[in-house]
């Protein structure tokens, strides 16, 4: 089948694009010794999981406890929540998930691991915990090395838990306007951790593992010494977010294919993807909602829920029932709307992939 026979909106996925992505991040890792633990709620979809971890992945990371539990159920060893999980509904099933497969969960403070400690003391499991360390995002994670050290301390108080690590999620780094200044707060960033670790295993803590994230990052985090995993997330697919900070445009590889279906006068073209097709995000300043990938002379200027619009200067051939393919401006939150993608090879759609950790948000 053809992907223009498709119904729409509907999200494609081109393989080859899919799969240089994923080799040229592990190569970049590999070449520079670096472990690649990939963010899976870029694509929450169990067939690109095994594609990573064939390609080297040392195992995923998530966000979500529902995102682990599904991809813990297709068959995935290895997984790190790289978030706090608080409530007691969560713990229960955090533990329960502690014997299924190796488990390791983000903490930044005691009021986190104290209930953690006790939900697996109860369970009678080990649960690995990582050290969160804030490094200018300004989001969660102990934001001085005296109250990492403090925390570090309490921590090795408590049964049942396993600090083998510290981490950072670089976001900051998506405010950086150059290569220049992502090099700087990359540089900063190192010092940190670089600085935090000596400190803990002078005082007789085994931190085997310094982890940082994003994708804008990896090209400066991966040669830095010290720096043991990434966990790029969005690089599988790319978008126009990544464009704008150097990824090539020829890497985006997920698209949502639209229909017209209607065409005004002033040449202003209506599709049948909205904001609950492409996601909200609007992070330039023209505010536009994706690139139109036949013709980059349609400007995307509007979305409501169900519409968007095109704007196409000096008129525009397309007619109701034309078809379409938009590159969205942010892979992760689009991929989260769609219940499945139809994997492309040039004109062929190849096979169906369920996202199957879609809206797994609790
Ligand atoms: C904790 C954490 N690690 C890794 C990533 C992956 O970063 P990116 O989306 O830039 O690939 C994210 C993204 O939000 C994150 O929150």
């Amino acid at each position: 089948m053809k992907y223009h026979a498709l119904d729409t909106p509907a999200l494609l996925v081109d393989r080859d694009r899919l799969e240089a992505n994923l080799h040229n991040m592990a190569e970049l890792t590999r070449c520079h010794g670096k472990m690649l633990r990939p963010h899976a709620k870029t694509h929450k979809t169990p067939e690109i999981a095994q594609m990573q971890l064939a390609a080297g992945a040392v195992g995923l990371t998530v966000a979500k406890l529902g995102e682990a539990e599904v991809f813990a159920e297709a068959g995935c060893t290895d997984i790190f929540i790289a978030n706090q999980i608080v409530g007691e509904q969560k713990l229960e099933r955090l533990v329960r998930l502690a014997r299924q497969c190796t488990l390791r969960v983000g903490v930044d403070s005691l009021e986190v691991a104290v209930p953690l400690s006790e939900a697996a003391r109860r369970a009678g499991v080990r649960v690995g915990v990582r050290l969160e360390v804030d490094t200018g995002l300004h989001r969660a994670g102990v934001r001085t090395k005296e109250e990492a050290i403090a925390l570090a301390h309490a921590l090795a108080k408590l049964p049942n838990l396993e600090l083998d690590g510290i981490f950072t999620y670089e976001g900051h780094l998506y405010q950086a306007n150059s290569d220049q200044e992502r090099a700087i707060a990359i540089a900063r960033m190192s010092e940190t951790l670089a600085d935090l670790r000596e400190s803990l295993v002078r005082q007789g803590f085994a931190i085997s593992v310094t982890s940082v994230g994003s994708t804008p990052g990896a090209r400066f985090t991966a040669p830095v010494p010290g720096l043991d995993e990434l966990r790029c997330g969005v690089y599988v697919f790319n978008d126009r977010m990544q464009v704008a900070r150097g990824a090539p445009k020829e890497s985006c590889a997920l698209t949502v294919l639209t229909t017209v279906i209607s065409v005004r006068p002033d040449g202003r073209v209506i599709v049948d993807a909205g904001t609950k097709a492409l996601a909200s995000d609007k992070p330039f300043a023209d505010q536009t909602m994706g690139e139109v990938l036949e013709d980059t002379s349609l400007r995307f200027v509007a979305a409501s829920e169900e519409h968007g619009h095109l704007q196409a200067e000096g008129g525009t051939r397309l007619r109701v029932g034309d078809k379409v393919r938009i590159v969205p401006n942010h892979a992760c939150t689009c991929v989260n709307l769609h219940e499945r993608m139809y994997v492309v090879k040039g004109e062929e759609v190849e096979d169906v992939w369920e996202i199957r950790a879609r809206g797994k948000f609790l």
